[in-house]
């Protein structure tokens, strides 16, 4: 490439309108397809090199320069669907003891002795994209992806190009869901790619990347040219039984003309599942598609409704996944990336190496002793061996998990390769990066004054599950940040009245006009009206994942109660303390982390900045109108005879009573069981209601 002095005007001229082609097109790929076509490195030399010649020919600079663009407006996209049954996804078994703990758990909250009889089903995990289908009186009415879970996007005119997909049902129930998996054969896969070449087009990368691609296209008769093909293996709302098993449910499915998987079959007890699961790995190679497990699901329907939901799985299911796969290739340099906490993560670069269909060409080394050789208990692993920069490493990569460095080969290790120094200094903002003890992990100090925290904070702060404001991606933060408009969350909620002046500023960048800014704006002002759960889990404080902040959430009900909690458990004890620590999900860790994030001036400054912004929904349990125990704080103590602790619990929560493991003032009603001890004489004088069992069941089975 020339040197930037010595570019004629003419020449300069035309690579800055070749850039700004290259970097539009890769930004529409990005943020429009779903489909990056350029690694971040190749994007961010290419808009350092535009930056350079526009430096040297500022009167060169074009009207639609990428330096002032903020990535591409977002695709128009599909309308949104919440769903009426949650779309959850499966907790994973990676051997045979994960599969006898997976029936023992099952067993034990049912109450069920280890010689009863319990049946499951074990079928294929296809390798696709999941898809929720409405028949309304056997018409199919709408089609949605899976999305967050509780709300995905509208899909249906592509769906209906989908030849496995039937249009008109017979004899159905009035409403029903019928959920399973989109995919891609093989072959079919391999032809697409043929297409794709020739047409000039980047092929996918796998069969799963190229049904999703497809059922997401905006022109559903580009879907219809894509040969996509669906298993049915659930369903959602329904307005009268499939069946009263598993396995009635899907005969009957396929009777109604859906496809369903023939390698379904029924199985009593783990041994006959982890058959089952060889028999199906070894057919693997030869099925014609991709799966990368088999799901087992308790085969009794009314045995799956008393087991429910843990927050985003069900307890009655799982996915046995099929073992990683491994390559070897080069490692050629180490990086380190700050995250939101704080944390240092060393990431391999990698010569790029295909292991199982994907090209990888970065993975985690996950901390300091994994390199050094050591796991996180302190103990040797890889018999002792470092990792080294320029060293010839096994990488394993297991599903959609982020590939791991598993092994070293020392026989082709350099010369010169030396010990990896791991910094004690944070690369981002050069604050000491300290270790505490027992942490794994060593962490800058800097907090906000780190760029790099602040921005993961912020790019937490809009992802799925938090935020999740349209238009509003990784990408976009990430430039809004460097750009100074947006530096903490509440100034995502001021971006309007500061930027958005007759939208000049934001609609003079490329890709974005006045609509899509409007859009922006819109998009933000949408979301000002929060769930308590979600601004919890948005927060990002350590230890809050998004199922603890449902939890909390749930338990506090509005945010002036969980505020206030906050500020008074303070002292790390006291009643505040032990209620929060009461709250099923919550240790001493997160409590701790919590309280902490709170009484820290700056971080509470810029979180009060955010609520002042925001209208915070309260968190209510789901259809409880009407339950007796709705709002109400019950502890269980002693046996119970009639099923077992967890299940009391969940069911009570299902109800809408917060469960709580001490008695205190705040305690509605004590369930004790015989050999109730200190819990009960606590309620007795405290004057708190208290039932048997019976009594409790009776309170709850009147509702
Ligand atoms: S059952 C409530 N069965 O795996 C449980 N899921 O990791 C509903 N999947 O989101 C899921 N094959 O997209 C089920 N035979 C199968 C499946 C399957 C593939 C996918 C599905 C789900 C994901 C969870």
């Amino acid at each position: 490439m020339k040197d930037v002095n010595s570019l004629s005007e003419a020449e300069a001229r035309a690579e800055l309108a070749e850039l700004a082609a290259a970097l539009g097109a890769a930004n529409r790929a990005y943020h429009q397809q779903d489909a990056p076509d350029l690694t971040d490195a190749e994007y961010d030399r290419l808009k350092r090199r535009n930056a350079e010649i526009e430096a040297q020919f500022p009167d060169l600079k074009r009207d639609d320069s990428p330096t002032e663009q903020v990535g591409a407006a977002p695709a128009e996209g599909f309308s949104k669907v919440r769903h009426v049954v949650a779309m959850l996804s499966l907790s994973n078994a990676f051997d045979v003891e994960d599969v006898n703990e997976f029936d023992a758990r099952i067993r034990k909250y049912l109450g069920l002795h280890t010689e009863a009889d319990l049946t499951y089903t074990a079928e294929p995990k296809i390798d696709g994209l999941s898809l929720s289908l409405r028949y309304e009186n056997g018409v199919l009415v709408q089609a949605a992806t899976r999305g967050d879970g509780a709300v995905g996007e509208n899909v249906t005119a592509n769906a209906r190009t989908i030849n496995d997909i039937p249009k008109n049902i017979e004899s159905a129930p009035d409403v029903l869901e019928v959920r399973g998996e989109v995919y891609m054969s093989h072959a079919d896969f391999e032809a697409l790619n043929t297409r794709q070449n020739e047409r000039g087009a980047k092929p996918f990368a796998n069969p799963r990347n190229a049904a999703a691609g497809s059922l997401r296209q905006l022109d559903s008769e580009i879907t219809r040219g894509r040969p996509l093909r669906f298993f049915a293996y659930a369903w959602g709302e329904i307005s009268a039984p499939l069946a009263v098993t598993q396995i009635g449910a899907i005969e009957r499915l396929n009777a109604l003309g859906f496809a369903t998987n023939p390698l379904t079959q029924t199985c009593d007890g783990p041994s006959e599942l982890v058959a089952h699961y060889q028999t199906i790995e070894e057919q693997r190679a030869t099925l014609g598609y991709d799966i990368d497990g088999v799901v087992y699901k308790v085969n009794d329907l009314s045995l799956q409704e008393r087991l429910g939901f843990r927050s985003t799985t069900p307890r009655w299911a799982i996915a046995h996944k099929f073992a990683a796969e491994l390559a070897w290739t080069r490692l050629t340099a180490i990086d380190i990336q700050v995250g939101r906490t704080g944390a240092l993560s060393p990431v391999a670069r990698l010569h790029p190496v295909t292991v199982g269909g994907v090209v990888v060409s970065n993975a985690t080394l996950h901390n300091e002793d994994y390199i050094s050789g050591l796991d996180s208990k302190g103990e040797v692993i890889r018999d002792g061996k470092d990792i080294r920069v320029g060293d010839w490493v096994q990488v394993y990569r297991a599903g959609d998990v982020i590939p791991k460095i598993a092994d070293v080969d020392l026989t082709k290790r350099p010369d010169d390769a030396v010990p990896f120094a791991f910094p004690h200094i944070c690369p981002e903002c050069q604050s000491e990066a300290v270790r505490e003890t027992g942490d794994a992990v060593r962490r800058c100090v800097g907090g906000l004054i780190c760029p790099a925290q602040a921005v993961e904070k912020l790019k937490h702060f809009v992802a799925r599950g938090a935020f999740d404001i349209e238009g509003l991606g990784a990408k976009q933060v990430e430039q809004f940040y460097s750009d100074g408009w947006i530096t903490e969350p509440a100034d995502i909620f001021t971006l309007r009245s500061r930027y958005g002046e007759g939208l000049q500023q934001l609609k003079n960048r490329e890709g974005w006009g006045e609509k899509s800014a409007t859009n922006l704006f819109d998009a933000i002002d949408e979301k000002r009206k929060i769930p308590l759960s979600r601004l919890l889990f948005a927060l990002g404080i350590r230890h809050v994942g998004e199922a603890a902040s449902n939890l909390i959430a749930l338990h506090y009900g509005t945010w002036p109660a969980f505020e206030a909690a906050m500020a008074e458990a303070t002292g790390l004890e006291g009643p505040a303390w032990d209620d929060l620590i009461g709250v099923d999900g919550v240790g001493q860790v997160m409590a701790q982390s919590l309280v902490n994030a709170f009484a820290e001036p700056r971080e509470r400054a810029s979180i009060d900045r955010l609520v002042a912004q925001l209208d915070i929904e309260e968190s209510k349990r789901a259809d409880t109108a009407g339950s007796p125990v709705a709002g109400k704080t019950v502890v269980f103590t002693g046996t119970l005879e009639k099923m077992s602790r967890a299940e009391a619990k969940a069911r009570a929560e299902r109800m809408g009573a917060k469960v709580s493991g001490s008695v205190s003032a705040k305690t509605d009603i004590l369930v004790a069981g015989p050999g109730a001890g200190s819990k009960a004489k606590k309620a007795a004088e405290l004057g708190i209601e208290t039932l048997d069992e019976d009594g409790w069941l009776a309170l709850i089975d009147g509702a």
